[in-house]
């Protein structure tokens, strides 16, 4: 195997590229730090992971520094907004001045879509994607798989329904490819506007959503929409948020999900946060030793 075919294993830009082995191996192995007691193994002295985080983060972010402390490795943690891409210096240039300075391998968060896999083509360290643009996140769908497997053993045949913003999701992307590998079945629930017709799995209204044994809201990007895309936020709430009153409606043994931050009363209601079927907390909970999980895999194989 070629130096560029072995880097191009270890990193992680989406699961679109990954078979249901490769997801497995890193779910098992998630499942292997959860149950660790001792919070802290240094199985990664001596290497540099650095956190690049090109927009904006509060869960990804810190559940890889948190990963990357557990494993014992030295973090470094970049910011754009207090770098020198505030005077115009370009993505490539920076991730390439942290690999000048010896990083083993680089988080990364970026706000366009189509520019990682050239990115990680000409950096010679291991990168895995913390979000790009509306493409993938792919460590938020394996939280989310592995979060599901928790809950009922495996996902083969699972019906899951996600719900909402299916056009500007990262989220829902690399949940259909995860999950279509895995052998779940996927079902998109979205006003028209929010279909990505491009992606395969059938639409469905919200009534037929709520049969799922996962029902997974997204959240509204308000920031990544054109004007006008919805009318007003209880007109969203109405026609596709997940209500009190629709969640009373769900299979006892059915689970709500949501990759977060929420909208709460738009996607949402806030009184379902925290409801005994809702897996929030855990999903954020679970993405910890996942992470710690996909670190290893790019620094140890
Ligand atoms: N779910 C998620 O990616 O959250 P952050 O944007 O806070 O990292």
């Amino acid at each position: 195997m070629s130096t560029i075919q072995q880097l191009q294993r270890k990193s992680l830009l989406g699961l679109k590229e990954l078979d249901r082995e490769e997801i497995e191996a890193i779910l098992s192995r998630a499942a292997y730090w959860e149950a660790q007691t001792e919070k802290v193994q240094p199985v990664l002295p001596g290497k540099f992971v650095a956190n690049m985080f090109f927009e904006n983060s509060t869960r990804t972010r810190f559940s890889f520094e948190v990963a990357e402390k557990r494993l014992g490795a030295e973090v470094l943690n970049f910011s754009a907004a207090v770098s020198s891409v505030q005077k115009g210096e370009s993505i490539y240039d920076t991730v390439k001045t942290l690999e000048s300075m010896g990083i083993d391998a680089g988080i990364i968060r970026l706000k366009p879509s189509g520019v990682l896999q050239e990115l990680a083509e000409r950096i010679r360290v291991p990168l895995i994607n913390a979000g790009d643009g509306n493409n993938e996140h792919p460590t938020q769908a394996l939280l989310d798989m592995y979060t599901m497997r928790q809950q009922f053993g495996s996902l083969s045949g699972l019906n899951v329904a996600i719900v909402g913003d299916i056009k500007h999701s990262r989220v829902a992307r690399s949940n259909l490819w995860g999950l279509k590998a895995m052998g779940a079945k996927v079902h998109f629930c979205a006003p028209d506007n929010m279909r990505a017709d491009e992606l395969d799995a059938p639409y469905i209204g919200i009534d037929e959503a709520l049969k799922a044994d996962v029902i997974m809201m997204l959240r509204v990007q308000l920031e990544r929409h054109e004007s006008g895309m919805i009318r007003s936020a209880e007109d969203y709430r109405t026609q596709y948020g997940l209500t009190v009153e629709r969640a009373a409606k769900l299979a006892p043994h059915a689970i709500i999900m949501h990759p977060a931050p929420v909208n709460r009363d738009v996607e949402i209601d806030g009184d379902l946060v925290e409801h005994p079927q809702s897996r929030i907390f855990p999903q954020m909970q679970n993405g910890v030793p996942v992470r710690m999980a996909v670190i290893e895999r790019a620094l140890r194989g």
